[in-house]
C-alpha cells in the first residue's frame, strides 16, 4: 500500500474520505443511542468551526500560545462553578474521560507515595460498575485494583463493602455519578465520611454525570449531592464531549486544591531538547478540542442546556415506561439521568441489538459481569428525543423477533468446545485458532457477543486483545 506519489486532486481526495465514511455508523440519524453526543446541526458547525480555527494552534506550549492558557482555565473555572467548587479548585482540559481517570489516579498515586512512603502496593477500591478507565490506569500505573460487588437491586456502590476491603495500602476509593452502566449515582456522601474516616482520596467519575446533572437538580429532578460539596471528594472527572455536546477531546480533571494536583504535572529537564512541563498526557496537541468546548459551552449556554435538559427528562420517562411495558423486558435499575441499561431472562438480548441494527437502531451490548447480566445499554441525546415513539414501537417488534430467532449455532458449538476447559489452560494458538483468520470485522455481532459473553471476563480479555492484534495491521486488500 502506498499514498499518491503526485498528490491526489481535492475532488478525488474528498470523494475518498466520504467512500471512506460510508459503512460508518450514521449517527447524524438520531437513531444511534450512543457513541455520539449530537445536540445537533447547528451547535456541531459552530464546534467544527472552532475547533478547525485552533487546530494547528500548538498546546505544547502556552507562553506562545497564550490562548489555550485562557481557555483552560476559564473551563476549569466553570467546571469548578458548576461542581460545588470554590477559588482553591484547580484541574486542567484533558483529551477525554479516559485522560481524566489516569491522570487524577496518578495523582493520588504520586501523591501517596509523597505522604505515606511506607505503602509498597497501593491499592484503589472501585465497585464493578467503575469505568473500565480505572483498569486501564491501574494497569499502565502498576497498582492493584480491588473491585467490590455493587447492591444487585440498585446497581449503586455499597459503602459498607467498599470499607471491608481498606487495608492500610488503600489510597484512594472511587464513586461515580452516574455509572456509565447502570445510569445510577453511587452514595458519594457516604463514601466521602469513609474517605475522611480513613485518610483515604476520594475520586468521582462524573464524566457522563458532572455536566448534566447540576440542570436535573435545577430541574427539580432529585440528585443526591456528588460534587465538591461533599466533603471528602478530592477529585473529579467530567467529561465535555459527552452531555455537554461539545467536539471529541474535550474533559475536565479537578482537583479540591492544589496540593493533590501538583503531582498530576509532568516536567523533564534530563534530556537535551526543549524544557518539557506538561499538564496531561499528550506533549504537542491541537487546541481544537479546546477552543471548540469553550465555542459551544458559550453557544448553547446555560438556558440551552437547561431546555435540552427538559426535553431529555421528559424523553428518558418515555423510553422507561415503554422497556418496562414490553413483555420480557425489565430496567436492571432506576436511571438517574439519560443513560439506561435494560435486559431480559428469556429473551437473548444481542438478537434484540441486531434486530434493531436492521432497522436503522444502534443500541449497545454489554456482557455479564458479576451481579450485573448481560444487557442493553442506551445513552439518551438530544437528537434521539424526536425519535422516542418509532424506537419503542421498533423495539416491541424485535423483541418479538428474537424471541423467535433459533440459537446460534456458533456460539452453541463453541460453548460446547469450552465446556469444561479451565481458561488458564487455554494457549494464545487456540485463541488464534477461534478467530479463524481474524483480520476482518465481523458481520453479524449477536453471535460474537454470545460467545463472548459465554466467557470468562480474563479469557474475553485476551480474546480480544488476540483479535486487535491481528486486525489492526497492513491490510491484504487494497482498495
Ligand atoms: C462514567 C465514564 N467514565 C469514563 C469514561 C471514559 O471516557 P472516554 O471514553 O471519553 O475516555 C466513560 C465513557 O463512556 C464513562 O461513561
Amino acid at each position: 500500500m502506498t499514498f499518491s506519489s503526485t498528490g491526489m486532486g481535492k475532488e478525488e481526495l474528498f470523494r475518498k474520505l466520504e467512500e471512506f465514511r460510508a459503512g460508518d455508523l450514521n449517527w447524524q440519524s438520531g437513531r444511534a443511542f450512543g457513541m455520539v453526543f449530537n445536540a445537533g446541526k447547528d451547535y456541531m458547525e459552530v464546534g467544527r468551526e472552532a475547533f478547525s480555527m485552533f487546530l494547528s494552534q500548538n498546546g505544547l506550549d502556552f507562553t506562545e500560545f497564550k490562548s489555550t492558557l485562557r481557555f483552560e482555565t476559564e473551563l476549569i473555572a466553570i467546571g469548578a462553578r458548576h461542581l460545588g467548587g470554590d477559588e482553591r479548585t484547580v484541574g486542567n482540559f484533558t483529551s477525554g474521560g479516559t485522560e481524566s481517570i489516569m491522570l487524577a489516579v496518578k495523582a493520588a498515586r504520586d501523591f501517596s507515595r509523597a505522604r505515606r512512603p511506607e505503602i509498597r502496593e497501593p491499592e484503589i477500591i472501585l465497585p464493578i460498575t467503575a469505568h473500565a478507565a480505572f483498569h486501564k490506569a491501574a494497569r499502565y500505573l502498576n497498582l492493584r485494583v480491588v473491585q467490590v460487588p455493587v447492591d444487585p437491586k440498585t446497581c449503586r456502590a455499597e459503602p459498607d463493602l467498599m470499607k471491608a476491603v481498606i487495608t492500610p495500602n488503600t489510597i484512594m476509593l472511587v464513586g461515580s455519578a452516574p455509572s456509565f452502566s447502570q445510569g445510577v449515582i453511587d452514595p458519594i456522601a457516604r463514601l466521602g465520611d469513609l474517605a475522611l474516616k480513613h485518610g483515604l482520596l476520594l475520586h468521582v467519575d462524573a464524566c457522563m454525570g458532572g455536566f448534566l446533572l447540576p440542570y436535573y437538580k435545577r430541574l427539580g429532578e432529585p440528585v443526591p449531592d456528588f460534587d465538591f460539596s461533599v466533603p471528602g471528594v478530592t477529585s473529579i472527572s467530567m467529561d465535555l464531549h459527552k452531555y455537554a455536546y461539545t467536539p471529541f477531546g474535550a474533559s475536565l480533571v479537578l482537583y479540591r486544591d492544589k496540593s493533590l494536583r501538583k503531582y498530576q504535572l509532568f516536567a523533564c529537564a534530563q534530556w537535551t531538547g526543549y524544557a518539557i512541563v506538561n499538564n496531561g498526557i499528550q506533549s504537542t496537541k491541537s487546541c481544537g478540542p479546546l477552543a471548540a468546548a469553550w465555542a459551544v459551552l458559550n453557544y448553547i449556554g446555560d438556558d440551552g442546556y437547561l431546555e435540552i435538559t427538559r426535553k431529555k427528562i421528559e424523553a428518558v420517562k418515555k423510553i422507561t415506561a415503554g422497556i418496562e411495558a414490553i413483555d420480557g423486558l425489565y430496567m436492571m435499575a432506576r436511571p438517574e439521568m439519560c443513560i439506561l441499561a435494560f435486559t431480559s431472562d428469556t429473551i437473548n438480548v444481542f438478537k434484540i441489538i441486531e434486530e434493531m441494527k436492521g432497522k436503522g437502531w444502534y443500541i449497545q451490548p454489554a456482557f455479564a459481569y458479576g451481579s450485573s447480566r448481560e444487557h442493553i445499554h442506551m445513552t439518551v441525546n438530544y437528537m434521539n428525543t424526536e425519535h422516542v415513539d418509532a424506537f419503542l414501537a421498533d423495539l416491541s417488534e424485535c423483541v418479538k423477533l428474537a424471541e423467535k430467532a433459533p440459537p446460534s449455532e456458533l456460539a452453541t458449538l463453541v460453548r460446547n468446545e469450552m465446556a469444561g476447559v479451565n481458561p488458564s489452560d487455554v494457549t494464545d494458538d487456540d485463541l488464534a485458532l477461534l478467530l479463524g483468520s481474524g483480520s476482518d470485522l465481523p458481520g453479524e455481532m449477536s453471535d460474537v457477543n454470545e460467545i463472548l459473553n459465554g466467557f470468562p471476563p480474563e479469557l474475553r480479555e485476551r480474546l480480544l486483545i488476540e483479535y486487535l492484534n491481528n486486525l489492526f495491521v497492513v491490510p491484504v486488500r487494497q482498495s
